[in-house]
């Protein structure tokens, strides 16, 4: 979903995304068949893990079929969604049931004020937290909080936010803020280094490293010494880990892109509505991937590029 309900300085700021604002229209969106079957396709291609992002996902109308649809792909072991969290209360039980695993929610401080800065002051704090919680007992589990760390911003609120969030299950995910898109006036002074920031909660709760997860892991995970659960530090500005990304996104209108800095995708679009077959899509999907080549964060120092697409297109 190209849409949101809040306007983040960092991905979609309100001045840029005004009310006359032209976002897809509903026909130009991909339907959910659409979404399956490249879906299908991709997981026969290898994919596993499956993630709804957006925008903001649940403004999109019967979003849970699009999850049971997805849910029922052989081959899918994690699939997940990412959400701001203010519509989650509601939809938390229709998505469990409908074969979601689990949820990330994008929470950037406690501090009221913070949040109402950070979220572009149309959303309730209050309700995000309601939605954390619906979705915990919906058993959407383990549930992650994406943080998006900002100097001089919200980076004094988040021992805060991790006090509150220790020992809870909720694992929460420091995101170095990152120059996708143009419209954020990104500096590289605003982004404070995961190692600086892990330096700080260290004094407070001392923490040592974990394994990671699984190849391709965007987050370098740490745990509390003293058993208090885990966190993550999402470090693309400080510590490039393009060598290791093997995902792909698709924008709401059916653009394939390799890479969260990329300036183009591959429509598939006018291939699924032009009536292509599976074996010619399989074939363009497998040409597509093997001729990618993205690095855009290792490139970052040397590149100013002027070009790239919106974080809210792409989802993250
Ligand atoms: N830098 C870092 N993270 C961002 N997100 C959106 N824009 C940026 C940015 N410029 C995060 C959101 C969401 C996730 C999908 O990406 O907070 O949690
Ligand atoms: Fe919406 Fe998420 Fe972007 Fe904030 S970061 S504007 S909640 S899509």
């Amino acid at each position: 979903m190209d849409r949101c309900n809040f306007r983040c300085p960092y991905c979609m700021p309100a001045e840029v995304y005004h009310e006359r604002f032209r976002f897809l229209r509903s026909p130009e969106r991909l339907e959910f068949a659409e979404i399956t079957r490249l879906a299908a396709l991709l997981v026969g291609l290898g994919v596993s893990k499956l993630r709804i992002t957006g925008g903001e996902p649940l403004l999109r109308p019967a979003i849970s079929d699009l999850v049971a649809d997805l849910a029922t792909l052989e081959g899918v072991e994690d699939l997940a969604l990412t959400t701001n969290g203010v519509l989650l209360a509601q939809h938390a039980v229709a998505l469990k049931a409908a074969g979601l695993d689990r949820v990330t929610v994008s929470l950037d401080s406690l501090d009221p004020d913070v949040f109402a800065r950070m979220s572009g002051g149309r959303a309730q704090l209050a309700r995000v937290l309601e939605g954390i919680e619906a979705a915990v007992e919906a058993g959407l589990s383990p549930l992650k909080l994406n943080v998006v760390v900002q100097r001089g911003v919200n980076d004094h609120t988040l021992l805060d936010l991790l006090a509150r969030f220790r020992g809870s299950g909720v694992i929460v995910r420091f995101i170095e803020y990152m120059d996708v898109g143009t419209r954020n006036g990104w500096r590289l002074e605003d982004v404070v280094p995961s190692a600086e920031l892990r330096t700080r909660i260290h004094e407070r709760w001392p923490l040592e490293p974990l394994e990671a997860g699984y190849r391709g892991e965007v987050a370098r995970r740490w745990r509390f010494v003293d058993g208090q659960g885990e966190i993550g530090f999402i470090s693309s500005v400080s510590a490039p880990f393009c060598g290791d990304c093997s995902r792909a996104r698709l924008s709401s209108d059916g653009k394939l892109f390799t890479c969260l800095f990329a300036s183009e995708g591959v429509d598939l679009r006018e291939l699924l509505r032009g009536g292509v077959d599976d074996d010619a899509l399989r074939a363009a999907l497998i040409e597509l991937w093997r001729g990618r080549d993205d690095r855009y964060s290792e490139l970052r120092a040397r590149a100013t590029r002027e070009d790239k697409a919106e974080m809210f297109y792409l989802g993250g």
